[in-house]
C-alpha cells in the first residue's frame, strides 16, 4: 500500500509500515527525527497523490480538554481552536480510501464527531496510560495486542507513567508536547499489522 503518515515527525507509524513492506512517506512541518522517507512541509496540498492509505496526528494543543482550559483565560486561543478544527476537517476530507485521524480526548467529539474507538498504550504493550481517540474511514477499529496489568493504588488503576493521583510524571519542559505527542511503538506496529 502506498501510505501517508501526516503530521508525524517521529518516523514510528512510517517505519512500522516499511518494516512490513510497504511503501510509506511521513509528513511534518518539522524534519524527521529518524532518517526515512518523509516530505517536510504543509501536507494539505498532497492529499491528492493517490495513497491508499493516512494515518494523521494533527496537532492538539487547542483541541485537547486541558488546553480549552486555557480559552477563558486568553481568549485569543479561540481563533487557533477554529483553526485546528479545520485542519482535522480537512484531513477528514481527503479523497483517500483509509483514514485514520489521531488525537487526544478533547472538543472534536463535541464540535466534529464521536470517535470511533478510544484507546489506551497498556492495550499495546506498554505500562502507560493515554487515552487516544481514533477517528476512522475504511478501517475495522484496532484490535488489542497485548495487555499490560495496573498498579492498583487505594483500589484505582495507575500505570508506570502516572503517579499515585493519576497526574503524569512528565515535568516541564521546552520539549515536554513533543515527548507527550509521540505515538507508542506497540500501537503503530498493531496499525501496520491489522491495516496493512
Ligand atoms: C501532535 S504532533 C504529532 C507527533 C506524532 N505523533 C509523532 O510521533 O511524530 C503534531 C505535528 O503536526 C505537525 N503539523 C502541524 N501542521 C501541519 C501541517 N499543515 N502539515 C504537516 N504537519 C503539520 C506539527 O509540526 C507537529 O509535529
Amino acid at each position: 500500500m502506498k501510505v501517508l503518515v501526516a503530521c508525524e515527525f517521529s518516523g514510528t507509524v512510517r517505519d512500522a509500515f516499511i518494516a512490513r513492506g510497504h511503501t510509506a512517506i511521513s509528513c511534518d512541518l518539522l524534519p524527521t527525527e529518524k532518517p526515512g522517507p518523509h516530505y517536510q512541509g504543509d501536507v494539505l496540498p498532497i492529499l491528492n497523490e493517490g495513497w491508499d492509505l493516512m494515518i494523521a496526528h494533527p496537532p492538539c494543543t487547542y483541541l485537547t480538554s486541558s488546553g480549552l482550559h486555557w480559552n477563558k483565560r486568553r481568549p485569543e486561543r479561540a481563533k487557533q481552536t477554529e483553526e485546528a478544527i479545520h485542519f482535522v476537517k480537512m484531513l477528514a476530507a481527503a479523497p483517500i480510501p483509509r483514514i485514520c485521524i489521531e488525537n487526544p480526548i478533547g472538543c472534536l467529539s463535541t464540535r466534529w464527531r464521536k470517535p470511533d474507538q478510544i484507546i489506551q498504550p497498556h492495550q499495546f504493550g506498554h505500562d502507560a496510560s493515554k487515552s487516544t481517540c481514533l477517528w476512522l474511514r475504511g478501517l475495522m477499529p484496532l484490535r488489542p495486542t497485548e495487555h499490560i496489568a495496573p498498579r492498583m493504588v487505594n483500589g484505582k488503576p495507575r500505570w508506570s507513567n502516572q503517579t499515585d493521583s493519576g497526574q503524569n510524571k512528565l515535568g516541564p519542559s521546552a520539549d515536554r508536547w513533543a515527548l507527550r505527542s509521540l505515538t507508542y511503538p506497540g500501537i503503530a506496529q498493531a496499525m501496520a499489522e491489522q491495516w496493512g
